[in-house]
């Protein structure tokens, strides 16, 4: 254990000032060595650290090199000059890094960091859904493993999904593999959509009468969803979008009182930056794999080299075409505007696509 000495004191102190709103003074010793480290293992190994929106405030504020939404991250993967990128964030996002460049080492700190929507497809389901529906385009959101991608024609996330749906110029489309952010997409455009039925563990614990209960004894807060919460919350919510817009919209329109209907270390970390402002109201879920990365992970990690995202060849070929015909499409916008226009989507499953036989490519 590296001790906290009046060095590391004075070197981490200028990033507990970032911190210190929502990080209790106490704790900070037993982070700031772990931090200081951090910081010189990636000043000694030209690496970085790439950490999604949802990780705590000390990997957030402290140590990350580039934060954002899936989506930026994934850009950010492909334009660094570093030789080491560190995901703090979860499997699939470290996967979508290496597609995107796959000359670097890129390293998961802990291999428990996966996703229910990832675990919830795969490239066979893939095979049998293109088998069932020919022709249909296969949209993919970035939570899924290469494998899946592989199997696609063109990635996205949450913060482009509806653009590129509609970039394609379809009257169908499959779009996989959440089936609530599928329904909400098809509730923004024309496109018809067939879905498939994953979740996401967080987000589905969202209800619509929660948020009713949290607007009655809350009176002026704002809500904002992040879309693979159900068509029924984001009907509730003032506003939906990204991670990353979601952020954006404390940022710019400062609401007195706001809640953030998603992962819990939003709500920390737009706090930590903007202080006493907005009041946060935190009815909030922990994403268990998100959570498994840590500051000590994460020095064992660049220290041993440890947990390298490796994918084979022949997949990550088919997977990165996917991405990249994502990141060059450059579309981002065309938010979930409120507005009630549920629409009927066909949600499939194993069972229903299984009895179709099996395909070979
Ligand atoms: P974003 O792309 O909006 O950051 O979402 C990723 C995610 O896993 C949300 O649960
Ligand atoms: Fe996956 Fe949900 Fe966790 Fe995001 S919050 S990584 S979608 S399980």
């Amino acid at each position: 254990m590296i001790k906290y000495t009046s060095e590391i004191a004075k070197a981490t102190d200028p990033l507990f000032e970032k911190v210190k709103n929502v990080i209790p003074s106490v704790e900070w010793p037993t982070m700031a060595p772990l931090v200081h480290r951090i910081n010189e293992l990636k000043a000694e190994k030209n690496a970085v650290v790439l950490a999604h929106n949802y990780q705590t405030p000390d990997i957030y504020h402290c140590v990350a090199d580039f934060v954002g939404d899936s989506r930026q991250l994934a850009i950010q993967a492909q334009k660094t000059e570093a030789d080491i990128i560190v995901q703090a964030g979860v499997h699939f996002m470290a996967e979508t890094s290496k597609l995107l460049s796959p000359d670097k080492t890129v390293l998961i700190p802990s291999l428990d960091a996966g996703c229910s929507l990832a675990a919830s497809i795969t490239g066979q389901d893939v095979r049998q859904l293109k088998k069932k529906y020919p022709g249909v385009p296969v949209v993919t959101y970035v939570n899924t493993s290469a494998d899946v991608k592989a199997e696609s024609d063109i990635c996205c996330t949450s913060a482009n999904a509806i653009a590129v749906v509609e970039a394609l110029g379809a009257d169908r489309v499959i779009l996989l593999p959440d089936e609530y952010l599928s329904k909400n997409v098809a509730a923004q455009t024309e496109v018809e959509i067939i879905a498939w039925q994953g979740r996401c563990e967080v987000h589905e614990r969202f209800t619509a009468e929660e948020l009713r209960d949290y607007r009655e004894s809350s009176p002026g807060v704002s809500i904002l969803a992040h879309p693979e919460c159900s068509p029924e919350v984001l009907e509730e919510a003032d506003f939906a979008g990204s991670t990353s817009a979601l952020i954006r919209y404390v940022n710019v329109n400062r609401p007195q009182k706001v809640m953030m209907v998603t992962e819990c270390s939003m709500s920390d970390n737009v706090s930590a930056e903007i202080g006493e402002e907005v009041e946060f109201i935190r009815p909030c879920n922990l994403c268990p794999h998100m959570k498994t990365i840590s500051l000590q992970n994460i020095v064992e990690s660049l220290e041993l080299i440890r947990h390298e995202v490796t994918i084979p060849e022949e997949i990550a070929a088919r997977g990165r075409q996917a991405v990249k015909r994502m990141v060059d499409l450059e579309v981002e916008g065309k938010g979930f505007e409120k507005r009630s226009n549920q629409r009927d989507v066909i949600v499939e499953d194993r069972a229903s696509v299984s009895s179709l036989g099996t395909l070979s490519h």
